[in-house]
């Protein structure tokens, strides 16, 4: 198979402290990276790096893994736009905008749907994003999600089963109705196409028992269960996170310290999706006191039309590090392995020999430029899986 080295590296963030400085990054100065076929199998100092077929020479340039963003809701039609106005007028986030998303893709087409997550996947992944996992919820009928899932399959192994977003509006008087076909017939349909299963756990959304009953159906049927927990107030999404060893909780912004405790405990990620912060203009996540009590922390958009319309990862690790008190390797650590733990992958999220080669050249010497300089589009050129996806900008 053919070699192929990226050479003259300013800084590569390996995410492997066995391999560059002792941090948690890794770190490895004047740099290369070798390839064969869609795995990396050599990185170190350039001077060290063994013959090859080919060479390419990144000019100096930081190279960082791909970025993982493990939560995102890809499959929907229409947008939001006079809801996010209201809301920048003062008017409060509430779960129940769902409700005109799933209107607007019940009455899309498949081919619109998959139209749209590939026009998201294009766009994620021209800012560094080479995974990403992404979730039904704005269909909630049998027919609706399962389509959602089927479409989703098509373009990430990442898909998470997601009927228990809202109660359905067809069974708004009847919500133990809706939670018994999510666990029972909507299951059934859903299953095949999806490796996860989450539940929005949430006043507005599903109490604590009727969230259990979702994710312990869905352990049954071979899904491993993720939570929406914890978004809009206090509740029992982060505890019924761990007590299930879901992957992660997501969103995390409000947490006693019970919480804190029983995540740093845990194997479950702590994934914070600060664009729901911006967007919903709500007070941030706190990364800090989830890092130091030692709770591992995932970095993701949680792209979707109603509480975070970006699908920009680099704009997450802006606003963690002005806001969220992480330090720039930290934001790009949850942004990369960080999100590789929340999704229990270790083949991503890393550039070390064995591991995919996804990566991403900035169109700087460091990192830390993708928080010092926000909002520029920094990203230079992408592999995945071993090949260059997108090009250098002509300059
Ligand atoms: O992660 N919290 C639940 N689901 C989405 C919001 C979906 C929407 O408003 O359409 C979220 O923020
Ligand atoms: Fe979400």
């Amino acid at each position: 198979m053919t070699t192929t080295a990226i050479t003259h590296i300013s800084a590569l963030v390996t995410n492997d402290p066995s391999l560059g400085d002792s941090s948690p990054l890794g770190l490895i100065q004047d740099a290369a990276v070798v390839i064969e076929g869609d795995r990396v199998v050599w990185t170190g100092e350039s001077s060290k790096a063994p013959a090859t077929d080919n060479a390419v020479d990144v000019g100096g340039r930081a190279v960082i893994p791909g970025f993982v963003d493990s939560h995102s809701h890809l499959v929907f039609a229409g947008d939001r736009t006079q809801e996010f106005n209201a809301r920048m007028s003062g008017r409060a986030y509430s779960a129940g905008g769902i409700r005109t998303t799933v209107a607007a893709t019940r009455a899309a087409t498949d081919e619109e749907l998959s139209a749209n997550v590939a026009r998201y996947l294009a766009e994620a992944l021209r800012q560094g994003t080479t995974t990403f996992e992404t979730k039904s919820g704005y269909g909630l009928t049998v027919e609706d999600e399962a389509r959602a899932l089927r479409i989703a399959a098509r373009h990430t192994d990442e898909v998470t089963f997601l009927g228990a977003h809202i109660v359905s509006p067809d069974y708004a008087d009847d919500p133990a109705g809706y939670v018994d076909l999510v666990t029972g017939p909507m299951l059934d349909a859903c299953a095949p196409y999806a490796r996860w299963i989450d539940v929005f756990c949430e006043k507005g959304a599903f109490d604590g028992d009727q969230a259990r009953a979702v994710l312990t159906a869905g352990r049954a049927k071979g899904l491993h269960p993720r939570v929406h927990a914890n978004q809009l107030g206090h509740g029992p999404g982060v505890q019924l996170a761990v007590e299930l060893d879901a992957a992660s909780a997501d969103h995390c912004t409000h947490l006693t310290d019970a919480d804190v405790d029983a995540l740093a405990q845990s194997e479950t990620v702590a994934t914070l999706l600060p664009g729901a912060e911006f967007s919903t203009r709500a007070a941030w996540p706190d990364a800090r006191r989830l890092l130091d009590a030692g709770a591992t922390v995932a970095l993701s958009t949680d792209c979707n039309p109603g509480s975070s319309f970006t699908s920009s990862v680099p704009f997450c690790v802006a606003l963690a590090v002005r806001d969220m008190g992480m330090t720039p390797d930290e934001a790009l650590w949850s942004a990369t392995a960080g999100g590789a733990a929340a999704l229990r992958r270790d083949d991503i999220g890393r550039i070390a020999p064995g591991a995919r080669a996804d990566l991403v050249v900035l169109d700087a010497p460091s990192h830390v430029h993708l928080a010092y300089r926000p909002g520029v589009p920094l990203v230079h050129e992408v592999w995945r899986r071993g090949e260059r996806v997108v090009a250098p900008r002509p300059s």
